[in-house]
């Protein structure tokens, strides 16, 4: 991708911006305490590739910082004391907002993800209920184990014992959205196996709409190509037909089998029929459409997420050779015991207990390790509602887009010690090698306060499981060694490419 400006445009442009600044700021004197200007909005297109990079260098300098756009002020802050007021303390200044909303409406709808205020707070109450329950807990630990063990039966025919590439990025990707969606509409999608036509046209309607929808971000006339029905906007509407039609199909063939025989029905684990049987004591309080985003919402928030932490986790250990061995020790010793009985992938996956993934301290250690430093949100959009101060006593104008940053935070000396930088899973282990959690305003990739991740116990409990199915049958290296994987602007943190390795059996 070329830069989308001409140097002496962005030269005119960043000139014209600093001119009004310093205009504005001339006119209404030094009143206020904003927080120091870093750079323009052009500075962060020219930087676009490398987005988080240049945040991070940013946020070396200053730890609260304000970007130049024509239209509102883009606050950046590193800074704990910062991101627990705008997510806890006050909470009901910072939100979604309404532009965030219009973007991914069409998308996301009115679910979970995409709103504020009631609506949000009904949605949370419902679904931190459901998310809590022992049923839903055991159902999807089966759904990731069984899943697990497909992945690996696909790795090792693939993969032929080391001597062909096996793209871990791509099976990830599809791994994760085949659980999530059989945990959120309790229907297998097929899309390892690639077993049914309907499942893969979902799968990638649902890719290309997820990628669709940012374009709305960088374009200004997205609106207008929206209703004339053109260029991407086109294609957004049929990537948004395909999944509703497949959604829509899904939630009806509930309903009758809801209507056939509720005490059978009752027995249902998915998140959908849990909340269809919700509506059953409160008729009235979501129609199909709600239903509809609900679900979505969830396989949306659970799927880029851990497929991208998974991906950054394998990188990081084929470049860690040690850290990868001492995790395939815990994994055995935790659930087979001893070391040279070689069992079976279904016998291994039965052994993945919830005492024995629970006990995988090291693994869970080492998972975190990798959200700090490749965070799947890596920087977090909050609109603030009206004037405030934040702790560190700089102003923010109600309008105004404040943005807490996991990526560049976790690469904060002041946060983390000289080493913040290296891949240390130690750090998250006391004397007797248990993990001890950080602060959630300190380590911010779950985000923290009333709107943390819901999924938060969900995603280490399917990493832990397809990271231990992985380590235990095979040693991963990168397919060509000492090559690199770059990351790619998105809302998450996604490889911008494949990422081949090598997989060799651990067990003849
Ligand atoms: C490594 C994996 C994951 C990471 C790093 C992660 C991170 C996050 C972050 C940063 C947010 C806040 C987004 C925002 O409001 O701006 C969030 C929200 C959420 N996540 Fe996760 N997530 C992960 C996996 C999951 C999974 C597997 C699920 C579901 C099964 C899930 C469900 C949710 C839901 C429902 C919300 C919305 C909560 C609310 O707005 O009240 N997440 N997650
Ligand atoms: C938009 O255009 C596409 C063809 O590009 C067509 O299939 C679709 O039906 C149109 N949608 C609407 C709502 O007009
Ligand atoms: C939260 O923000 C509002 C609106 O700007 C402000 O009036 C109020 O003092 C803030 N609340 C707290 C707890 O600081």
């Amino acid at each position: 991708m070329d830069s989308p400006v001409s140097q002496p445009t962005v030269v005119a442009l960043s000139l014209l911006l600093l001119a009004l600044y310093l205009a504005r700021r001339a006119l209404l004197g030094k009143r206020r305490n904003y927080p120091p200007v870093a750079g323009t909005m052009i500075h962060q297109l020219l930087n676009l590739r490398r987005l988080v990079d240049y945040q991070t260098e940013l946020s070396h300098r200053y730890r609260t910082f304000r970007m130049l756009t024509p239209t509102c002020n883009k606050v950046y802050t590193v800074d704990p004391a910062n991101v627990e007021y705008i997510l806890r303390t006050n909470f009901s200044n910072y939100g979604k907002g309404r532009t965030h909303h219009d973007v991914l409406q069409d998308l996301l709808g009115d679910g979970i993800f995409n709103v504020d205020g009631d609506k949000w707070r009904h949605q949370r109450k419902v679904a931190s209920f459901e998310f809590s329950t022992r049923v839903l807990r055991e159902y999807s630990t089966g759904v990731f184990r069984d899943t697990a063990a497909e992945l690996a039966g696909i790795v090792a025919a693939s993969g032929g014992g080391g001597e062909r590439a096996v793209d871990m990025h791509d099976l990830f990707m599809r791994s994760t959205l085949d659980s999530i969606f059989k945990i959120g509409f309790g229907v297998s999608l097929g899309g390892l196996s690639g077993s049914s036509q309907e499942g893969a046209a979902f799968a990638r309607a649902f890719d290309d709409a997820s990628e669709q929808v940012l374009c709305r971000f960088f374009d200004l006339l997205w609106k207008v190509k929206r209703v004339l029905n053109v260029s991407s906007e086109a294609a957004m509407k049929r990537s948004v037909r395909t999944i509703n039609d497949f959604v829509y199909a899904v939630i009806d063939k509930k309903i009758e089998q809801l209507g056939r025989d509720q005490h059978e029905f009752a027995k249902k684990e998915d998140i959908l029929s849990r909340f269809l049987l919700e509506r059953e004591k409160d008729p009235g309080c979501f129609d199909n459409k709600y239903l509809r985003d609900i679900t979505l919402n969830f396989v949306i928030a659970g799927r880029d997420t851990s497929a991208g932490t998974l991906s950054w986790f394998l990188y990081v250990l084929c470049r860690n050779q040690h850290i990868q061995d001492k995790i395939a020790r815990e994994v055995r010793e935790a659930t087979t015991g001893d070391g040279d009985r070689a069992v079976g992938i279904q016998e291994f996956t039965s052994c993945l207990t919830e005492g024995a993934i629970n006990s995988m301290q090291y693994l869970h250690a080492a998972l975190t390790e990798t959200l700090r430093l490749y965070p799947a949100v890596p920087i977090d959009v909050k609109r603030c509602f009206s004037d405030d101060t934040l702790p560190d006593g700089y102003e923010v104008k109600k309008g105004d887009m404040v943005t807490y940053q996991p990526y560049p935070m976790g690469r904060m000396k002041f946060l983390w010690g000289d080493d913040a930088e290296e891949f240390r899973p130690e750090r998250w282990l006391d004397d007797h090698g248990v993990f001890v959690p950080e602060s959630p305003f300190k380590f911010t990739a779950f985000q923290a306060g009333p709107r943390i991740c819901l999924g938060k116990e969900f995603a280490y409990r399917q990493m832990k499981i397809f990271a231990a199915v992985l380590l235990y049958l095979f040693r991963f290296e990168m397919w060509e060694r000492g090559s690199t994987v770059g990351y790619r602007t998105m809302l998450t943190l996604k490889m911008d490419g494949p990422l081949y390795v090598r997989a060799i059996p651990r067990r003849a």
